[in-house]
């Protein structure tokens, strides 16, 4: 140790605590860190240092020594090249099917509604959304222009129209814990939008907010950590996995238990489509007695998604796990075990080893248990870019990562693990990437992930619902390129979540209609009412009403010129730095001409005139 620092240490200049980080840090081959620290100089940044690896040392289970520890272990595994999969051999998990039966799919979103009160809800926002590159959090972005509705409105809205369809149909009240991990980099803007919305119509007690913390930077395979600056820990984000850390050490997970909440839906930050899934995959979880239930999409032999694969030891029955699988580790471990040629695709076209959307529903009673065994630690990964051949030498410092997916891997023998595949735009089209990258994947024919495509999908998956429930909402072949990314023509259909959450309730709501591919509407409360309403040319309807009032559209054609229109926006629009980031991230902006919007507050039951004038009801005589 620097002669200086003991001497610092001698005369108090820490605190007892100080003083045994230091000395915890020395014990691990961690004295580069006091090496160029001056002598009487800096105390509050050299405290501020220490304060920071006492956090770390809090935080992490195992303690800062158990940080050092793991990665020592796991930097060695990767630097041999150990594959953490030897020994283990392939097989298609057990799987719930309802990407091509939607009428299992609707039955089983029926059973879903009756679980409503067992359920609770967590969202991992903490990600930094650096493909993206969105200046702000991601769950402030709108997923559509028809009524800017972002994500963490949408999620609150179906959460509230969840908790209302459960008590009209079986008469009691819930609540759904919604829980949000957030980070530093998400915590003040997820805190702000929050209060400036009023929760949006949530309870604010029922919004939990959990925030995980970064973990030192590590600079060589000796696991030395790294430092920004002189007095200043380098840190870095610890992955989603962090989730159980939080949910184990806030009590939060014990606490659902306590509150009867039996499942717990795990959901990503900007992905409209899951909410398509959570109620069905409810039932499924809850009729096939899961532990852990992976929402899962089929997948194409190769593809660039991680696989849901049981992996069996190839020495014993015992200590099987359904977990998924990097598509660059399932090609290899399928050609040293199952089949010479890998991954390939079955009769069906589809490779046996769905894909992977991190869309999990979790028993809380498993999960409790599971969760006290590990600490809530999954087990981590390290992914170092080596700058020379012998993996000596970092390009730039790494960290220790863990993602929520790999949970069952906590689990023992009597833990149940299964998957559910639902069609992929149907329950997963997520805004990850920035224009430039997201043009290119879809060049290759790959999803691309963004802003517009998650917007068309939103749409066609609408329409798809629609017509499921005997209407015509029209789409036709061609897409409209908006730099580089393929946006859907059809009917643009909003449907907000007081709406409709289930297919039962359009069906109910929407009936006889058609709607022409240029047509737009919005449809915005809860008791609307269409039946042979039909939409023309490009006519757009925007409809605003609030709970206590009821309107019924029937038998009217509206057909209207002008309505709404997308447009592609020029290079110099994309460059001025007055353009709207949500606008930035898609490439094409929303015209409205002549928009037919329709806005009730006053309670009452109204009705639309031929023309599309309202009426109230007492008026019509
Ligand atoms: P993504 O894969 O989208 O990663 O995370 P990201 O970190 O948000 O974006 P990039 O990689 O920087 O572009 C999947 C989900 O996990 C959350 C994200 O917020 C998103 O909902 N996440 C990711 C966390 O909550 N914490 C993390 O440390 C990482």
């Amino acid at each position: 140790m620097n002669s200086f620092l003991e001497k610092e240490i001698a005369e108090s200049v820490y605190t007892p605590e100080e003083i045994r980080i230091i000395q915890t840090l020395v014990e691990n081959g961690q004295e580069h860190l006091f090496a160029d620290w001056e002598e009487s100089q800096a105390v509050e940044q050299k405290k501020a240092f220490l304060q920071s690896l006492l956090r770390v040392d809090t935080n992490y289970p195992g303690g800062i020594s158990g940080y050092i520890r793991n990665a020592r272990r796991l930097l060695e595994e990767s630097r041999t090249g150990k594959n953490p999969f030897a020994g283990y051999r392939p097989q298609p998990p057990e799987m719930t099917n309802l990407s091509k039966m939607a009428h299992r799919a609707e039955e089983a979103e029926e059973h879903g509604v009756s679980l409503i009160g067992q359920l609770a809800i967590v969202m991992v926002a903490g990600g930094l959304g650096e493909r993206l590159g969105y200046p702000g959090i991601k769950i402030a972005i709108p997923f559509e222009l028809l009524s800017s509705l972002n994500y963490i409105h949408f999620y609150a809205k179906t959460i509230y129209a969840m908790e209302n369809l459960y008590h009209e149909r079986f008469g009691c009240r819930t609540t759904i814990p919604f829980i949000i991990m957030v980070s530093g980099d998400t915590e003040d803007g997820t805190r702000r939008i929050l209060r400036e919305n009023e929760y949006y119509g949530l309870k604010p007690e029922q919004v939990i907010l959990l925030k995980q913390e970064l973990v030192p930077a590590i600079l060589d395979n000796e696991a030395r950590l790294a430092k920004k600056s002189r007095y200043e820990l380098m840190l870095k984000p610890h992955g989603h996995g962090d989730i159980h850390l939080l949910m184990h050490q806030t009590g939060t997970a014990e606490k659902l238990l306590k509150d009867g909440k039996k499942y717990l839906a795990a959901i990503q930050d900007t992905n409209a489509q899951v909410v398509n899934a959570l109620l069905p995959a409810l039932s499924v979880s809850v009729r096939e007695k899961l532990d852990f239930n992976s929402i899962v999409v089929p997948r194409v032999a190769k593809e660039a998604v991680g696989g849901i694969a049981t992996l069996v030891p190839e020495n014993s029955s015992a200590g099987k796990m359904t977990i998924n699988v990097e598509y660059n580790q399932l090609d290899p471990l399928l050609r040293s075990t199952v089949n010479p040629e890998g991954d390939v695709n079955g009769p069906d076209g589809l490779s046996p080893y769905p894909g992977n959307i991190n869309v999990i529903i979790i028993a809380v009673e498993n999960y409790v248990k599971v969760l006290k065994k590990s600490a809530g630690l999954v087990p981590e990964f390290v992914n170092p870019k080596y700058a020379d051949a012998g993996k000596t030498v970092f390009q730039k410092p790494t960290r220790l990562e863990t993602m929520m997916q790999d949970l069952p891997r906590l689990f023992d023998a009597t833990s149940r693990v299964g998957v559910t595949m639902f069609p992929r735009k149907f329950v997963f089209s997520p805004d990850k990437n920035n224009l430039r990258d997201a043009a290119k994947k879809a060049a290759t024919g790959q999803p691309p992930e963004c802003a517009a495509s998650a917007e068309s999908d939103y749409y066609e998956i609408n329409r798809l619902k629609i017509n499921r429930a005997g209407n015509f909402a029209k789409e036709i072949p061609d897409s409209v390129l908006h730099h580089g990314i393929p946006f859907k023509t059809g009917a643009r259909i909003v449907l907000h979540p007081e709406f409709a959450v289930t297919q039962k309730e359009i069906q109910q709501k929407i009936k006889n209609c058609t709607f022409g591919p240029h047509t737009s509407l919005v449809l915005e409360g809860k008791h609307i009412y269409l039946d042979s309403f039909h939409l023309k040319n490009q006519s757009a309807v925007k409809i605003k009403i609030s709970p206590d009032v009821r309107l019924s559209i029937r038998n009217v054609t509206l057909d209207r010129w002008e309505g709404m229109a997308m447009r592609e926006l020029l290079e110099e629009e994309m460059n001025n730095p007055n353009l709207p980031a949500y606008l930035k991230i898609r490439g094409y902006a929303l015209e409205e001409k002549n928009v037919l919007e329709i806005n009730i507050t006053e309670k009452g039951n109204y009705y639309m005139n031929a023309d599309g004038t309202i009426l109230r009801e007492e008026e019509h005589g």
